[in-house]
């Protein structure tokens, strides 16, 4: 909790009708670490506790090795002691600025732009060997663009302070906290000046975690370490994803054209389909969807807020 309140824990028991366990623990902490798994029988462990601001790990790169390195190693020892399976979550990132898209899983790795892109390779690298040691199982879900929220409006992200990411600074124009949308760019050699990505839906991604916890519990696996890229297969344009948030919501957002922020890559999307074809996941929410989620999220909020 070291970076968000119960909001999201309230509304998954809300979502679900009942309490899900919950330990407030930091897995930087190794006894914690030991203790939940000695007290607990863990079938499969989803990693997701790290920090991931770009920029803020390009300002405070130790806090960043630390942390991320230090809680999945934590991690990683106690599923080698338990024969617990492993689900890292990985990021688009380490592909860099491809060669070529859409980027397969065997598109080359770059070196790390960032900090926080090179804990996620390190990670990466951590569970690669750890299993080809010690026999344990696992995979790497490297996820394009999260956006959106739960249909429900009970739970979605909630970045503390600017958001770094392009769909919760567009919720908080249009709801009014922030003045304006400055789009990074649009001069770059695509269809309509603006950076490409893969923008996938959370919810969507969220079922192929399910997907992947399945497929290693079931003993399903082609090989003990798997990676799988989780996009939609759809590049869009920040200005196409303005366009769509502006329709689909049927409101104006304030916006202008500022110079291109460092460190952006022009064009990366996925190739999804070994996800497809050996998770049994595709990504079904369309743009628009996704786009009407975020906002009645932010309105949530802002009445929460109230
Ligand atoms: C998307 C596009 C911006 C904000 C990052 C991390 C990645 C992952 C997802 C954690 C870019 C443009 C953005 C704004 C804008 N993070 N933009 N105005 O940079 O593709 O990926 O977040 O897992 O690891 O690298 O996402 O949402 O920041 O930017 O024009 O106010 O929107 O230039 O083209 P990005 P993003």
């Amino acid at each position: 909790m070291s970076n968000c309140d119960d909001t999201n824990y309230k509304g998954v028991c809300a979502i679900l009708g009942f309490e899900p366990e919950f330990v407030k623990m930091d897995f930087c902490d190794t006894a914690a670490v030991e203790q939940l798994f000695d007290s607990h029988k863990i079938d499969a462990v989803i990693h997701f506790a790290a920090f991931k601001a770009v920029g803020e790990s390009v300002k405070e790169p130790l806090m960043y090795y630390k942390n991320n390195l230090g809680s999945f190693l934590n991690v990683l020892e106690a599923a080698k002691a338990h024969g617990t399976n492993v689900l890292f979550s990985s990021s688009a990132t380490v592909y860099g600025e491809p060669d070529e898209t859409p980027v397969t899983e065997k598109s080359p790795r770059k070196s790390a732009t960032s900090p926080y892109g090179n804990t996620k390779q390190m990670c990466e690298d951590f569970l690669r060997d750890s299993v080809a040691a010690y026999g344990m199982h696992g995979i790497a879900l490297r996820y394009f663009n999260p956006i959106g929220a739960h249909p429900s409006a009970l739970i979605g992200e909630l970045p503390r302070g600017v958001p770094n990411n392009l769909v919760p600074f567009i919720t908080q124009t249009a709801i009014g906290k922030r003045e304006c949308l400055s789009i990074f760019g649009n001069d770059y050699p695509t269809p309509d000046g603006t950076c490409l990505r893969d923008y996938i839906d959370i919810v969507d991604l969220a079922k192929a975690h399910v997907c992947a916890v399945r497929r290693m519990i079931d003993g399903l696996m082609d090989e003990p370490y798997e990676i799988f890229n989780i996009g939609t297969g759809r590049p869009v344009s920040v200005m196409e994803l303005v366009t769509a948030f502006e329709k689909v919501n049927g409101l104006k957002l304030n916006y202008r054209i500022a110079p291109r922020r460092a460190g952006d890559v022009t064009a990366v999307w996925a190739d999804p389909s070994l996800a497809e074809s050996k998770l049994g996941w595709k990504a079904s929410r369309t743009v628009e969807e996704t786009l009407a989620a975020a906002w009645a999220w932010e309105k949530h909020l802002a009445a929460k807020a109230q």
